[in-house]
């Protein structure tokens, strides 16, 4: 089998699985005080000090999540609701995770929500960021770091330098970024930054969300004094030390399996070229990240096309999503410009570490028998 969907998850790395497995004796619970639990809070403590050093915080920044749309749904509602400020501003190209969270909390009139523009590659308008901070009512801004479907990289320097500007908190979805190229929460300066590690070769069940001291929040689960009073609930304690070796994992070997997934990008890339005049990558020349390639085939119907592909043995995905036996567009590339037609005509190749210039291969070759 080919497996080329590791924006939807990733394959658990080796070291993971061991220390997974091992880590699934630490059963205490970390908020007991005797043996047991103290055995299981000292190694939660261990993978948090690890998450925190591939992300250059303190250990106190770190909120361990059930993953990133936890940590999502966190930031948008641990800030709005601590805040007397009513705007919370997206991009129209965010994960559902934001983007239907802060639709959902206009709806319980928690928030006003305002859509940034974006041009034909879903980049950000920095000029409609600066016209809804001029409005003096923004308590936070959430713009992803790269776009699941798209791979497009967002300019979130000049986005945080606006906020700074403006004295208002920004949150970051990194979850498609998070643990494939470095990520220095002090040099990026942002408040918030949401990350999932079942996206880069670790459990699922864990995530964080990584936060500036200095921001107000509330907490959204409520009970135990777990994350400090950020996130109560008994911690998945497995999972969080599967999710520390994670993190050491990436953090010697980023650099590496970066440059390799790049080699992979570009053969791919190269090759659909080659298939046909008739496809286009999305935003071929806009900053992307490597991991990932969209593109629209003239005449094509991705849902077929995928169970042909699945069928010969690959796994790819498609941007649009089903919902009630309904084929929907994905919103993503309709925001972009692209037609309904062209955006049920898209799919997405994910590549990470594992991949091999064979996978790519195959995939170009049975790619261009059901073309
Ligand atoms: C950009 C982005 N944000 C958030 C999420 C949600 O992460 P999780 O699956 O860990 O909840 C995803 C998952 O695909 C994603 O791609």
């Amino acid at each position: 089998m080919v497996y080329l969907d590791n924006n939807a998850t990733t394959p658990l790395r080796d070291e993971v699985k061991k220390s997974y497995i091992n880590a699934l004796n630490i059963w205490g619970n970390p908020s007991s005080i005797h043996a047991k639990g103290q055995q299981a809070k000292s190694k939660v403590d261990e993978a948090r000090r690890n998450v925190a050093n591939l992300f250059n915080v303190r250990s106190e920044q770190i909120i361990f999540t059930s993953g990133g749309s936890e940590a999502n749904a966190l930031a948008l509602r641990g800030v709005m609701e601590a805040s007397d400020d009513r705007r919370l501003v997206i991009s129209p190209i965010e994960h559902p995770s934001v983007y239907k969270m802060a639709k959902a909390m206009e709806e319980e009139n928690i928030c006003i929500v305002s859509e940034l523009l974006v041009n034909s590659s879903g980049v950000v308008n920095i000029g409609s960021l600066e016209a809804f901070l001029k409005k003096n009512d923004v308590a936070l801004v959430s713009v992803m770091y790269a776009n699941n479907e798209t791979g497009v990289i967002q300019p979130i320097g000049k986005i945080s330098d606006l906020c700074l500007q403006y004295g208002v908190a920004l949150h970051v979805d990194a979850v498609q970024v998070a643990g494939k190229i470095p990520l220095d929460f002090i040099k990026l300066n942002v408040d918030l930054l949401s990350v999932s590690f079942h996206k880069m070769g670790g459990p699922k069940g864990a995530g964080a969300l990584i936060v500036n001291p200095k921001i107000s929040m509330k907490a959204v689960q409520i009970g135990g004094g777990q994350e400090r009073n950020r996130r109560a609930g008994t911690e998945n304690v497995p999972a969080i030390i599967a999710a520390g070796t994670t993190a050491n994992e990436v953090a010697s070997k980023m650099d590496e399996e970066y440059k390799h997934i790049t080699n992979l990008h570009n053969l791919l890339e190269v090759g659909l070229k080659d298939i046909s005049t008739d496809i286009t990558i999305v935003a071929e020349k806009s900053n992307r990240i490597a991991t990932t390639t969209c593109f629209i085939t003239k005449n094509l119907n991705a849902e077929t096309a995928l169970m042909a592909l699945d069928i010969a043995g690959i796994c790819v995905s498609s941007g649009s999503a089903c919902s009630s036996g309904k084929v929907e567009p994905s919103y993503v590339l309709t925001s972009c410009g692209y037609t309904k037609e062209q955006a049920l005509s898209a799919l997405r190749i994910s590549i990470a570490k594992q991949n091999t210039q064979e996978d790519i291969n195959y995939f170009l070759n049975e790619f261009r028998k059901i073309k």
